[in-house]
C-alpha cells in the first residue's frame, strides 16, 4: 500500500458513512498565535470544535499537512518527521466514542484488512482531581468488538489526553490504536512501552474545554477528533521498519545518497542518520515556502531558517559538495506535486529562496564552523560567543547548542537571550517608536493613504497571486512604503496593471465600511489581516465593494472618493523574499 492508496481508502470509507470530504488548511495557521504552524488536523476545526457551526455539516474528514518541531532531535530515527499527513474524521456533536470506535474497528479489520491479532488499544486512566472518570465506556466498546482486554491498557494523561497547543480549548481523553510492526508472534499481553506496538490512530473524545483558569468545563457539544499519521500507518503496514523506506522518503534518501555517488544501503549509520535529516528537513521547508513564507529570524521564517541550515551543515558533514537544497526540493514537488498544486504553483519562489538561503549560508558556514573550533576550549560557549556565531556567520543558536553538545559542552543561552534582545531592541529603536500600526499619524490624510494601502493589497494579490501577504507598512500623510511577500521584481506591466486596479476602485467612489465581528466571522467572511487576536474577541473588519476586506484597527477614509489618484513610485527588494513599494496619492 502506498500513501496515497491508504489516503483514498480512508477518504472513500468515511464518504459512505456520511462525512463530507473538506480541504486540508494551511500549514501558517491564520487564526491562532499560540502556534506557529499546524499542528494536527483538529487545529484549523477549532472554532467548529467549539461549536461554531461547519458549513459542510457535522461528519467531516480530510486529510491535513502538519508540522511538529518540537521533537525535531528525534528526527532521522525510525518513525519521527517534522512535516506529515494526518488523516482524520470528525464528529461535530454527531457520533461520539461508541460511533467513533466503531467505524476506526470496521476501517482497520474490514477495509484495511489488518488481523485483530495484530492491534492493541489504549484508554485514559482519568483524573480524580480534575473532575474526568476513567473511561471505562471506550473499553468497553473494544471489548464489545471483540478485542481481548489483555490487549487494551489504561494510561495517563501523558499518553491518553489530547489538549490544544496553547492553554485554553477543547481537549478530552483518548483511545490510541497500535499495530504490532515486530515479526514473529504476536505477544498475548500488550505491553505500550514495547517499541515493537506503533501508534497508528488517536481518536480524541472532545468532551471538556480547558478555560482560563484551568478548569475543565463539559462541552455541550461532544466532538470526536480522530488523526492517523499517513505514513507511519503505511509504513508498519508495509512491514517497513522506518518511515524512511517508504515513498516519497524512500527516493528523497536516495537523492541524497546520489549526491555523494553512493547508494542509501551503502550509508554508514552515521551518514544514513545525516541522509534522514537533509530528506526531512528540506521536504518541510519546502512546504513551508509553498506558503510563501520566507526565512528570516522571527517566527515561522525562522524555523524555516533553523531547517534548512541545519540540513545544509548535515549536507556538509555528508561530504556534499555542490548546492543541493533545490535537487532534493525538486524531488519534493515531483513526488507531491499532484496532490498539493501549491508545490508546483510556488516552485520558482520555492526554488529562489532555497538558492538564496543555502548561498548565503554556504559562505559563512566553513568560517563558522572555524569560529566554533577556536572557542569552544572551555567547557562553555558565553552569550555573546554564541551571539557572534548567529549575528556574523548565520548560525541559529539551536545549532551552536547542537555542535556544542557533540562536543560535551553546554551554551550560556541566558545571557545569549541578553544579547539578543539589546540586538532587536537597538535595530527596533526609531521608525517602529514613532509608527504604531504602520501609520505616522491618525491624520485624515495619513487615513486616505491607509486606505489606498488596503486597496494596493488587494490588487497585487489579484496580479502577482494569493501568496502575497504583507509584510509591513509604514504609512506617512506623504507617501506610502508596504512591503509584501513576493520573491520576483514586478515587471512595468504589473505594475501598471496594480495602479490601474487601484484607481478603478478609486473611481467607484466607494465608501470603506467598518463592521465589528467576532474573528471566526472575519475568518469565514474572507478577511485578511494578522489574526493575532483571542477567540471570541471583536475585531474591525474594513470593506470596500466586494474588492477588499481586511481586519484593522484604522483609521480611513469614508469613502474612496477623496484618494485623488494612485500612483506607485518605486518597487524594490526590501528583504529576501520580500518586495517594497512606495507608492502616492495625487
Ligand atoms: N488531535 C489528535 C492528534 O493530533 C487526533 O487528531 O493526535
Amino acid at each position: 500500500m502506498t500513501v496515497k492508496e491508504l489516503k483514498q481508502k480512508y477518504l472513500a470509507f468515511f464518504e459512505s458513512k456520511g462525512h463530507v470530504i473538506i480541504p486540508g488548511a494551511s500549514l501558517l495557521p491564520d487564526n491562532d498565535p499560540t502556534v506557529l504552524f499546524t499542528t494536527a488536523g483538529m487545529h484549523p476545526l477549532v472554532p467548529y470544535l467549539l461549536g461554531e457551526k461547519h458549513p459542510a455539516g457535522t461528519k467531516l474528514t480530510d486529510v491535513q499537512k502538519c508540522i511538529r518541531t518540537g521533537d525535531i532531535d528525534e528526527v532521522g530515527d525510525n518513525w519521527h518527521l517534522t512535516f506529515f499527513e494526518m488523516l482524520g474524521n470528525w464528529s461535530l456533536g454527531d457520533y461520539f466514542k461508541e460511533g467513533s470506535v466503531k467505524l476506526s474497528f470496521e476501517f482497520l479489520t474490514q477495509v484495511l484488512n489488518i488481523p485483530l491479532d495484530k492491534l492493541a488499544f489504549t484508554c485514559f486512566t482519568g483524573e480524580e482531581e480534575n473532575g474526568i472518570p476513567k473511561d471505562e465506556e471506550t473499553f468497553g466498546i473494544w471489548q464489545s468488538l471483540g478485542v481481548n482486554p489483555d490487549r487494551i491498557q489504561f494510561l495517563g494523561r501523558k499518553d491518553n489526553w489530547w489538549g490544544p497547543a496553547g492553554q485554553t480549548g477543547p481537549c478530552g481523553p483518548d483511545t490510541e490504536i497500535f499495530f504490532w510492526s515486530g515479526e514473529g508472534e504476536v505477544p498475548a499481553k500488550f505491553d505500550p512501552s514495547d517499541k515493537h506496538w506503533v501508534e497508528i490512530w488517536n481518536n480524541v473524545f472532545m468532551q471538556y474545554n480547558k478555560d482560563k483558569d484551568g478548569k475543565y468545563q463539559e462541552l455541550a457539544q461532544k466532538n470526536v477528533d480522530t488523526g492517523m499519521g499517513a505514513e507511519r500507518t503505511v509504513g508498519v503496514l508495509n512491514g517497513k521498519s522506518s518511515v524512511y523506506e517508504i515513498e516519497p522518503m524512500a527516493t528523497l534518501v536516495c537523492q541524497v545518497a546520489a549526491l555523494i555517488d553512493t547508494t542509501f544501503d551503502a550509508l554508514s549509520s552515521e551518514q544514513n542518520k545525516a541522509a534522514r535529516i537533509i530528506a526531512d528537513h528540506l521536504r518541510t521547508s519546502t512546504f513551508i515556502l509553498a506558503e510563501g513564507m520566507a526565512p528570516s529570524n522571527v517566527d515561522q521564517g525562522y524555523i524555516l531558517r533553523r531547517l534548512l541550515r541545519r540540513a545544509i551543515r548535515y549536507g556538509k558533514q555528508l561530504g556534499i559538495t555542490e548546492e543541493f537544497c533545490t535537487k532534493i526540493a525538486d524531488v519534493v514537488i515531483a513526488e507531491m506535486g499532484g496532490f498539493y498544486p501549491e508545490l508546483r504553483k510556488n516552485r520558482d519562489f520555492i526554488m529562489d529562496e532555497l538558492a538564496k538561503e543555502e548561498e548565503k549560508f554556504a559562505k559563512t558556514l566553513d568560517k563558522g564552523l572555524k569560529e566554533f573550533e577556536k572557542i569552544k576550549k572551555g567547557d562553555q560557549i558565553s552569550g555573546t560567543e554564541a551571539f557572534k556565531l548567529f549575528s556574523t556567520y548565520g548560525f541559529p543558536l539551536e545549532m551552536t547548542r547542537e555542535l556544542a553538545l557533540e562536543k560535551g559542552i553546554s551554551v550560556d543561552e541566558e545571557s545569549f537571550d541578553v544579547e539578543f534582545k539589546k540586538h532587536q531592541e537597538e535595530s527596533r529603536q526609531g521608525a517602529e517608536k514613532k509608527f504604531k500600526g504602520g501609520l505616522a499619524d491618525d491624520s485624515e490624510v495619513t487615513a486616505r493613504m491607509h486606505t489606498a494601502t488596503h486597496l494596493l493589497l488587494a490588487a497585487l494579490r489579484i496580479v502577482l497571486g494569493d501568496h502575497v501577504y504583507q509584510k509591513g507598512a509604514n504609512i506617512t500623510a506623504e507617501r506610502i512604503r508596504f512591503d509584501f511577500s513576493h520573491s520576483d521584481k514586478m515587471t512595468p506591466e504589473q505594475i501598471k496593471q496594480v495602479e490601474d486596479l487601484v484607481n478603478e476602485q478609486i473611481a467607484k467612489a466607494l465608501p470603506v465600511e467598518l463592521v465589528e465581528m467576532t474573528l471566526d466571522e472575519a475568518k469565514e467572511a474572507g478577511a485578511m489581516g494578522v489574526f493575532e487576536h483571542k477567540y471570541g474577541e471583536k475585531v474591525k473588519v474594513y470593506t470596500i465593494g466586494d474588492f477588499s476586506k481586511e481586519i484593522c484597527g484604522g483609521p480611513h477614509a469614508k469613502n474612496l472618493s477623496e484618494l485623488g489618484h494612485f500612483k506607485i513610485a518605486k518597487e524594490e527588494s526590501s528583504s529576501s523574499g520580500v518586495r517594497r513599494i512606495k507608492a502616492i496619492l495625487e
